[in-house]
């Protein structure tokens, strides 16, 4: 798979989903299905988007003891996605097991991302919760680093971050990063923004973009643009 805008698809309900997805007569865009959405709606919903020819980013970000995460793993699997996640604190150990959880018998499997840091930890949460003393992009390249070496494709990343996570990681390890804003678009709770070709220039793979395209008066217009700036 090649680079690709990911549709952060952050609906409450199917009917909301469906009606976005509408819209869309021409090109299928890539989607991301969140917890919200697949909480509400279950299995069904992503069987259903599979179904209308999108491909399907499964963002449930698993975290639990190895044979668990193996198992649930197992289980994603069967829904025919295109790329899932977990949490790379979960450990090396819950990292190799979610990778032969999620392998088919045929041998293929959706591609398994790992999330570091989430951006709504700060250096100072993980410190005094989590008592994690080291500098947080250190705690974020090492945790990129592990997931690697466990046989993971890639991270969820700040475009920020993207550049370096290819430096130690090599160039064909993935780096998925949200946090994407048109130049002259409002950057609402998102922290530090890049623009879809700033972000395309620092070496992201896969741009997660949604209020940008799913609030916008025009979302296939929207679309469009982020796809032009990012792939060209
Ligand atoms: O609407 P917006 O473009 O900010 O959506 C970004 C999407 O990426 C949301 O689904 C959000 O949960 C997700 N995300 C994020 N930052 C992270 C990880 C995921 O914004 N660090």
């Amino acid at each position: 798979m090649g680079k690709d805008v990911i549709i952060a698809c952050d609906f409450a309900s199917a009917e909301k989903t469906f009606e976005f997805l509408d819209k869309f007569t021409g090109r299928k865009p890539f989607v991301k299905i969140g917890m919200e959405l697949f909480y509400a709606e279950g299995p069904s919903i992503v069987k259903e988007i599979k179904k209308r020819g999108h491909k399907i980013f499964l963002d449930l970000k698993l975290h639990d003891i190895p044979n668990t995460v193996k198992k649930a793993m197992n289980v994603l699997s069967n829904l025919d996605v295109d790329i899932t996640n977990l949490h790379a604190s979960g450990t090396t150990a819950m990292m190799e097991a979610a990778i032969e959880g999620l392998t088919r018998p045929d041998g293929t499997r959706p591609l398994l991302i790992a999330v570091t840091q989430l951006t709504s930890t700060s250096q100072e949460s993980m410190e005094n919760d989590l008592l994690i003393k080291e500098p947080i992009d250190e705690v974020v390249m090492h945790y990129a680093s592990n997931a690697k070496k466990a046989g993971l494709d890639g991270v969820v990343c700040s475009p920020l971050e993207a550049g370096k996570v290819h430096e130690r990681c090599g160039s064909d390890f993935l780096t998925i990063t949200p946090g994407v804003r048109f130049a002259d678009g409002d950057i609402g709770d998102q922290k530090r923004v890049m623009t879809p070709a700033e972000a395309n220039k620092i070496g992201s793979d896969y741009i997660v973009v949604g209020r940008p395209i799913t609030a916008a008066v025009d979302p296939v217009a929207a679309y469009e643009r982020c796809v032009a700036e990012f792939i060209g």
